[in-house]
């Protein structure tokens, strides 16, 4: 990670954890901007269907219609109208956190390009979108958005006439492009959302829906918001006046200022450069492409633990090619895969208490394989001396250890935490290889990869293959969801474990027969 973002992550991890102090880990927005973009889509959908009920499409009979809905029906088809204004403001606020987050956090490169690529186009018709929203209430800052954009459009030199002489004057008025933009209102949020759709067409499980908690308070805050202060028109345009004062809204007019400095055409090619890019940035410069996961079809049965686990959909199921008595194998898209081994830990094959000679999964990373975990496991715990001895498994992505190894403490570090089978932490303490194991990686409710820590947790507590066995003694494991920032808490939290361990009765050598391991395996492999 450079400098800069490791900066820039900080940053954000210290405001997050100022979030989660008020919202808790589950409920933190930051946590949630993209869900937050959908919930916020569609309450401006819903009240824009009522306002469309009682909106006249006439140019002429749109501000009164308004006023209608604003002043007489201020009860309900005022709210609506709040809401909409409201909850399209909020859209442009989590969009923009949501694309400063990603790129910060750093996951928007390498095969997540797709994501990144597909969200640009949603910035220009979020836009589209709240700019004609204001050119129909067709009240003095419509009156200047119509006549600002026009031009700009106009300085294109592609119209075969000059679109802004529609708005020169009452008499040139013509409801043509009155028409045109309500239409435009229309349709552009109807095309979004097939952007929207497509935009998380790579993600596994992607979240659309934000937590029940954070959508009520959310809906709840907009509607205060809606009473306290209503959403309200200004004066009617009048073309043959140039308005004196407008009140201006800065999270869909941000640019128009420049619209008024600087020439049209100026202003096309720093929109199109900002936006080419933004399209680029993902090679700018390039993830480091990490070999991605293999197939090892001698051990792969075609249980699909591995298509449900990994959070990019880059396995998948096959009819089986190699005749062996199962129906499927998986298959890996080497251009869906970000090498983050949670594959891996899903398979039911990655089990340390395998007595095959290698130990070859169903699916490994090459780099980073499993077996070469058993070993860097084992040679951790060699060097462990004392009573309370921990293996700490961290993942690359959360916070490092301020005082690493010493004779108590062994660390392990994986591409994220979920790559680590349960199985290995039954090894681990059954085997006695040390008496604690720690787990520790990104922010709760921020995994790199996802959908890793959420998996781990579920594994843990036994709701999800492959889980860890009943006879695991849960204090003898502990987790740490801490981000790059939380050194100082692992810290804290690996003393205390520690200490924890030294008053716990030692451990009872288990006694391991064929059954007992061959029982490990297909405990591991149930399902
Ligand atoms: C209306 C606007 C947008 C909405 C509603 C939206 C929504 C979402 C959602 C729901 C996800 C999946 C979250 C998950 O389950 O992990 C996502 C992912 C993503 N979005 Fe957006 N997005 C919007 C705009 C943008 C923009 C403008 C960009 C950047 C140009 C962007 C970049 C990304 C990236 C890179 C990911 C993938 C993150 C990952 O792989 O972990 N999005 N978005
Ligand atoms: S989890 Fe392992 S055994 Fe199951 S389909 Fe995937 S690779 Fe094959
Ligand atoms: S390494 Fe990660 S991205 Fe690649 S196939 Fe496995 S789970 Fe999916």
């Amino acid at each position: 990670m450079t400098t800069p973002r490791r900066i820039a992550r900080a940053a954000f991890e210290s405001v997050d954890k100022l979030f989660d102090r008020a919202f808790t880990p589950a409920w933190n927005p930051l946590y949630h901007l993209g869900t937050l973009g959908w919930f916020f889509y569609w309450i401006v959908i819903v009240s824009g269907i009522y306002l469309y009920i009682f909106f006249d499409t006439g140019i002429n009979q749109a501000y009164e219609s308004l006023e209608y809905i604003t002043n007489v029906q201020w009860y309900a088809g005022g709210v609506m109208r709040s809401l909409h204004r409201y909850a399209s403001d909020a859209l442009i606020i989590v969009m923009m956190l949501h694309l400063v987050r990603e790129f910060v956090m750093d996951r928007y490169r390498g095969a997540r390009w797709f994501s990144w690529f597909t969200g640009v186009p949603l910035l220009w018709l979020v836009f589209a979108c709240g700019i004609s929203g204001y050119w129909m209430v067709w009240d003095v800052l419509a009156q200047y958005i119509a006549i600002a954009t026009t031009e700009w459009l106009d300085s294109l030199g592609i119209f075969g006439q000059s679109i802004a002489r529609n708005f020169l004057n009452s008499e040139t008025l013509s409801g043509r492009f009155f028409t045109l933009m309500v239409f435009i209102h229309i349709a552009v949020p109807l095309f979004m959302l097939l952007v929207m759709w497509i935009h998380i067409q790579r993600q596994r499980n992607a979240k659309v829906n934000p937590p029940r908690g954070l959508a009520a308070g959310t809906l709840g805050m907009l509607l205060l918001l809606s009473f306290i202060e209503p959403a309200v028109s200004q004066p009617p345009a009048n073309l043959d006046i140039v308005p004196a004062v407008i009140d201006f809204d800065w999270f869909y007019l941000l640019a128009y200022p420049l619209l008024d400095r600087l020439p049209g055409l100026t202003m096309w090619a720093v929109a199109a450069a900002g936006t080419l890019l933004l399209l680029l940035l993902p090679l700018l410069p390039p993830l480091r492409h990490e070999p991605a996961a293999v197939v090892d079809l001698d051990n792969c049965n075609g249980c699909g633990r591995c298509v449900e686990d990994c959070p990019f959909s880059a396995v998948s199921l096959q009819p089986r090619t190699d005749g062996a008595a199962f129906s499927e194998e998986a298959i890996v898209s080497n251009n869906l895969c970000l090498s983050c081994g949670i594959c891996v830990g899903a398979c039911p094959t990655s089990t340390p208490f395998r007595r095959t000679s290698e130990l070859v999964p169903g699916i490994d990373l090459p780099d980073q394989g499993i077996r070469a975990l058993r070993e860097k496991t084992l040679s951790q715990a060699e060097k462990l001396t004392g009573m309370a001895r921990i293996i700490v498994y961290v993942c690359e992505h959360g916070p490092e250890l301020e005082k690493p190894e010493n004779d108590q403490v062994g660390v392990i570090k994986l591409p994220c935490i979920a790559q680590l089978p349960p199985a290995f932490i039954d090894f681990i303490i059954s085997r006695r290889h040390a008496e604690g194991v720690f787990l520790a990686g990104c922010a709760e409710g921020d995994c790199y990869y996802r959908l890793g820590q959420q998996w781990v947790d579920q594994r843990l507590a036994g709701e999800r293959d492959p889980y860890l066995r009943k006879r695991v003694p849960r204090e003898r494991i502990a987790k740490c969801w801490a981000g790059i920032t939380g050194n100082r808490r692992l810290q804290r939290e690996l003393t205390a474990f520690h200490d924890q361990l030294k008053v716990l009765p030692p451990l009872q050598q288990r006694t391991s027969s064929p059954v007992d391991e061959a029982s490990a395996e297909q405990s591991e492999s149930r399902g």
